[in-house]
């Protein structure tokens, strides 16, 4: 293999720049080109890419976002969009495919290896629910970046005697809103995986007030419910005021810690090695710390729960 191909597409999340780099700089040892197609499968489909040399990576593995830039590609979903796209690849010359993303993306990723395109996904998505890694790539900032900002908020919200309902990300998982409230002392965790009882949790917050236990947080997953329908609920029944504050897309930014830079170094050496020996339709992951391959196949079509020991510890803390 000769030149290879490189996309961050969907959601973007933080660690993604230095999975690229560690993709160009092995495949560059290998003696590979690598071709860095721009906004997701997008620039695959505009032809639109840079030619990337070990300066183009330089000075990235510390940057959030992804110097690729990312895209949701609409046009990439039909099936006449991924047949351009695979023929606009096989007409640059392109031998195989390395694609950094969450679910979508590597949904993607399995059909170009369909279509006879050598392909090994990486996963990078904050919301790490992705089959066949421990976690993905920019989990364990958005963590870092959501507990920094829950600290400032539990510093008001004592002052205050208030509650916090504080929304984040996870479409279809609660894993930020799970691992959030355990590392940030928080008293309940609301998540998509498993049922809760608002009235329950309410005269738990309002067992705990006539306590003098006057002030508390609520994690709740966007998955889950808004935090303005939670705070619907609970209002007048737990004896002090509710504030909300949903932290958004800034759970998305930030410099990667050393765990993601680390991860995303390893898995995209992983990917391009995968790649050179031959392999496709496969994604690299990193379970018990060794990197591991997992058919895309598989990846796809197993559901990836927050652990339950997890889930009971947010119980247990928060009481
Ligand atoms: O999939 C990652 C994610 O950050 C989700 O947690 C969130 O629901 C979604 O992306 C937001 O997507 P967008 O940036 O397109 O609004």
């Amino acid at each position: 293999m000769k030149r290879i191909g490189v996309i961050t597409s969907g959601g973007d999340s933080s660690g993604m720049n230095a999975a690229v780099r560690a993709v160009v700089k092995t495949a560059l040892d290998q003696g590979c080109e690598v071709y860095g197609f721009l906004r997701g499968y997008t620039g695959v489909l505009n032809g639109k890419y840079s030619i990337m040399d070990s300066r183009a990576v330089s000075g990235v593995i510390q940057r959030g976002g992804t110097i690729l830039q990312s895209a949701r590609c609409e046009e990439f979903k039909t099936e006449a969009g991924q047949l351009k796209a695979v023929s606009n690849l096989f007409g640059l010359g392109v031998e195989g495919m390395v694609v950094i993303g969450g679910d979508g993306s590597l949904r993607g990723a399995n059909v170009l290896a369909g279509m006879g395109m050598p392909v090994i996904g990486i996963p990078a998505s904050i919301d790490n629910d992705i089959f066949g890694t421990d976690i993905s790539i920019g989990a364990d900032t958005a963590l870092n970046v959501i507990v920094g900002a829950v600290d400032m908020i539990k510093d008001t919200a004592s002052s205050h005697d208030r509650a916090f309902i504080i929304e984040v990300m996870g479409r279809n998982c609660g894993y930020l809103a799970a691992m959030s409230a355990i590392a940030c002392g928080a008293e309940v965790a609301i998540i998509p995986e498993i049922g809760f009882d608002l009235g329950k949790i309410a005269e738990r917050l309002y067992a705990r007030f006539k306590e003098g236990r006057t002030n508390s947080i609520i994690m709740v997953a966007e998955g889950a419910m808004s935090a303005y329908e939670v705070e619907n609920q609970l209002k007048d029944r737990i004896g002090y005021d509710i504030r909300i504050t949903v932290l958004g897309h800034l759970q998305r930014g930030g410099s990667p810690t050393v765990f993601d830079r680390i991860l995303a170094s390893r898995l995209g050496r992983s990917a391009v090695e995968a790649l050179l020996r031959g392999e496709s339709g496969k994604m690299v992951g990193q379970v018990k710390n060794r990197i591991v391959l997992t058919d895309l196949d598989e990846v796809l079509g197993t559901c990836k729960m927050v652990d339950l020991e997890m889930i009971e510890l947010t119980d247990i803390l928060g009481r």
